[in-house]
Formats: C-alpha cells, sequence, structure tokens
C-alpha cells in the first residue's frame, strides 16, 4: 500500500478546508466554465469545505462572487466587473492570503486558501498560464502544472509530446501564422498531402470553437482564416473515421499509478449532420447522447485504458485529465488530452467516474486531496 504525503494544514481555524473555486475566465469558454462552477458549488460538502468563489471576467479582472449557482447556470453566464478586484500576492511568504481591493480604498484581506480549484477551460486558465500565477503564488491547486497544462491545450505541441512516447496520434499538418503570411502554397500543400475530409482546429482552443471539416480543398483557406480568429496558430488533421471513445483519468495517492474510468462514448444522433461541435456540446436540446460504459470488446477497452494513464503520464498531468480517442474498428488513436474537462455534474468526467463508483461530491474531494497532498513549487 502506498502512503499518501500528509495534507498541508488548514488555513481555517474550523478546521475547514478553506477552497477559492475560480470560474469565467477570458477564454471563448467563459460561460461554460460558469455551468462548471454552478455543479461545483451545489455539491461541494459545506461541512468539510469553507468556499470563496471568484469570477474572472472577460477582460481578465478577478472579483468577489455570491455563493449562489443559479445566476451561473444555464450556459449564457457573465461575470461582470466590479468596484473592487481580488488579488493574488505573490512569493512563498504570502501562501496565499487573497485580498479585495477597491480603487482608493485600503485594501481588505480575504484570509488565506488552502486550494485554488480552477474550472477554467481554454486559453488563460486551462494552458498553464493561472497555474503559472498560482506558482508565484505558492498556492496548491486543483490539477495540472504549469507544462502539462501549456501542453494539453496545444494541440500541436500535445501530438509532438504524446509521439515522443511512442503513442498513437494520427496525421496533421500546421500552420504558423508566419508560413501562412509567407508561404501559403506550402501550406496548403501540406494539407492537401493528408487527403480529405480534414479537420481545421485553432490549435489552442476548445469546446470545438473554430473548427471545421472540410471535404474540399478550395475550402481550406475561409477555414484556416476561421480557426485564425480563434488562436494565430493552426492545426489540420486527417479526418479519422472511428467512434469517439473518452476516459476519465484520475491522479493515484503517493505514488500510486494514475486511476482510470470505465471508458465512455458520444454518439450524435444523426451523424451525417456534423460533428461533435460547439452548438451539440452546449445546447439544452444536444442531439448526443453519451453513453457508459461504452460497448467495447474487453481488450479495446483495456487498451483505450492504458493509453489514457499513459497520456496522463506522457504529458506529466496532475489531478485529473480526459483523454479521447477515436476507435475505428482496428486501431485505437488519441485525439486529445483535456486537463480541465467539462466539469457538470452533467459532463463526461463526471459521469465516467460515476459508472466507475465515484460520485460527483466524491470527484471534488478526490481533487481536493490531491491538490492538498502535493508540495508547491517544484515537484
Ligand atoms: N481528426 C479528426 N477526425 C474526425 N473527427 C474529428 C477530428 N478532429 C476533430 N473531430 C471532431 O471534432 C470534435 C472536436 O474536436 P477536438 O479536437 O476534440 O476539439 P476540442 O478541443 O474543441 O474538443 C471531435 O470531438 C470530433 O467530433
Ligand atoms: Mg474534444
Amino acid at each position: 500500500m502506498s502512503t499518501a504525503p500528509a495534507p498541508a494544514p488548514f488555513a481555517d481555524a474550523s478546521g475547514k478546508v478553506r477552497v477559492a473555486v475560480v470560474f469565467g475566465g477570458r477564454s471563448g469558454e467563459h460561460a461554460v466554465s460558469c455551468a462548471t462552477a454552478a455543479g461545483v458549488l451545489r455539491a461541494i460538502d459545506r461541512e468539510k469545505y469553507d468556499v470563496l468563489p471568484v469570477g474572472i471576467t472577460r477582460a481578465g479582472e478577478w472579483v468577489l462572487v455570491a455563493d449562489d449557482p443559479a445566476p451561473l447556470e444555464g450556459g449564457r453566464a457573465e461575470i461582470t466587473a466590479a468596484d473592487a478586484q481580488v488579488l493574488v500576492p505573490l512569493g512563498d511568504s504570502s501562501s496565499t492570503g487573497l485580498v479585495l481591493a477597491a480603487k482608493g480604498e485600503v485594501p481588505q484581506e480575504l484570509g488565506k486558501v488552502d486550494v485554488v480549484l480552477p474550472l477554467l477551460h481554454g486559453p488563460f486558465g486551462e494552458d498553464g498560464t493561472l497555474q503559472g500565477l498560482l506558482e508565484m503564488a505558492g498556492v496548491r491547486y486543483v490539477g495540472s502544472g504549469v507544462l502539462a497544462s501549456a501542453v494539453g491545450m496545444d494541440k500541436h505541441y500535445m501530438k509532438v509530446v504524446l509521439a515522443g512516447h511512442g503513442l498513437p496520434v494520427g496525421p496533421y499538418a500546421v500552420i504558423s501564422p508566419r508560413t501562412w503570411h509567407t508561404d501559403k502554397a506550402r501550406a496548403l500543400d501540406s494539407v492537401a498531402s493528408l487527403g480529405f475530409p480534414v479537420f481545421v482546429k485553432p490549435a489552442r482552443a476548445g469546446s470545438s470553437l473554430g473548427i471545421s471539416k472540410v471535404d474540399r480543398l478550395e475550402d481550406v483557406e475561409a477555414a484556416v482564416v476561421e480557426a485564425q480568429r480563434h488562436d494565430p496558430k493552426v492545426v489540420v488533421e486527417a479526418g479519422i473515421d472511428g467512434r469517439e471513445i473518452e476516459c476519465a483519468v484520475l491522479e493515484g495517492h503517493g505514488h500510486a499509478a494514475p486511476r482510470t474510468s470505465v471508458p465512455g462514448e458520444i454518439v450524435l444522433d444523426d451523424p451525417a449532420s456534423g460533428f461533435y461541435d460547439y452548438e451539440t456540446k452546449y445546447l439544452d436540446t444536444a442531439p448526443l447522447t453519451m453513453v457508459a460504459p461504452a460497448d467495447l470488446p474487453e481488450d479495446v477497452a483495456a487498451k483505450v485504458r492504458g493509453l489514457a494513464a499513459d497520456a496522463f503520464e506522457a504529458l506529466g498531468c496532475e489531478g485529473l485529465a480526459r483523454v479521447d480517442f477515436f476507435y475505428t474498428g482496428t486501431s485505437v488513436i488519441i485525439n486529445e488530452v483535456n486537463t480541465m474537462p467539462g466539469f457538470t455534474p452533467f459532463s463526461m468526467y463526471p459521469l465516467l467516474w460515476e459508472k466507475s463508483g465515484l460520485s460527483y461530491p466524491e470527484l471534488i474531494d478526490e481533487l481536493i486531496a490531491l491538490a492538498r497532498e502535493r508540495d508547491a513549487g517544484l515537484r
């Protein structure tokens, strides 16, 4: 049996763990993040945790938000600016008392937090930038650190790292802003050599934002321009004809190996109508079914779980990740690693754990416990 390192001492005299739940943010997934936060605020055990809800506006300001899930639900929530901003003092000695600073007034201490729970998706939240800020502040936080977050966000480097570990990824091309502007013909050639259809994607986005499926060379340029609205760097992938299988990973305690859930499957009710795009993911009438466990041969399910754990370790993930695959009937290919997967009570990640014996509130407990066990700083 592996022994877990002793958790950090409590910041709260009541013996409750003080958790700053951080959500919203600057990415296109602002409202999705708010919906996740609503789910967590409803489910987190108030006997164990003292919760400080902190919203990040689309402009990047941190503000204190009412501890009320209702206005955060529905998929259209927006964190608005306030007179006072929440500041994160940097340096090891602070570790970390948040401060509420109103313009022209004496800053007010919000007290120390034991753990930050960053429920942010996309750039400036899931990509290592927020994680870097928290590292500088010497505060523990849930989920992957700077490197794994950055690699997981970038569909180009994610493939480089996975392939470097001998893990299966599909054929792809990268279009940098420089290539596009100086040698568009070469960029288009690299796309054509993949065959059609292709998927044209912003390198660092999420929730399918800016992604197009393209069937003809003459439509590639428009798709690249669309993807560039989200990210100057674009990744183009050969279309893979396969089932979409997802597997949830949770870090092990102490030196134990990562734990994997039963695999699940995203089944579109009408695959001919498109792919798993933003509307499909978040419209209330989502025309899809999440099947968990996925109906897979035993050896394929085992392979998916093994690859999910390998991908988690290849990127150096911490806490949680959801690893997404295509299963073609003969091979299992990794599509992507999400270091902050959808985490509403209705999302695939919690569903997969529920089907594997861990409820949503227990999952929140696990994530906070894992974050408290680990050291701040290099580890
Ligand atoms: N190479 C591909 N082949 C087939 N379908 C793809 C491919 N890439 C993406 N898709 C479809 O587009 C969806 C979104 O792409 P994904 O890379 O997962 O982006 P995001 O990070 O926004 O979720 C996938 O779930 C899948 O339905
Ligand atoms: Mg995806």
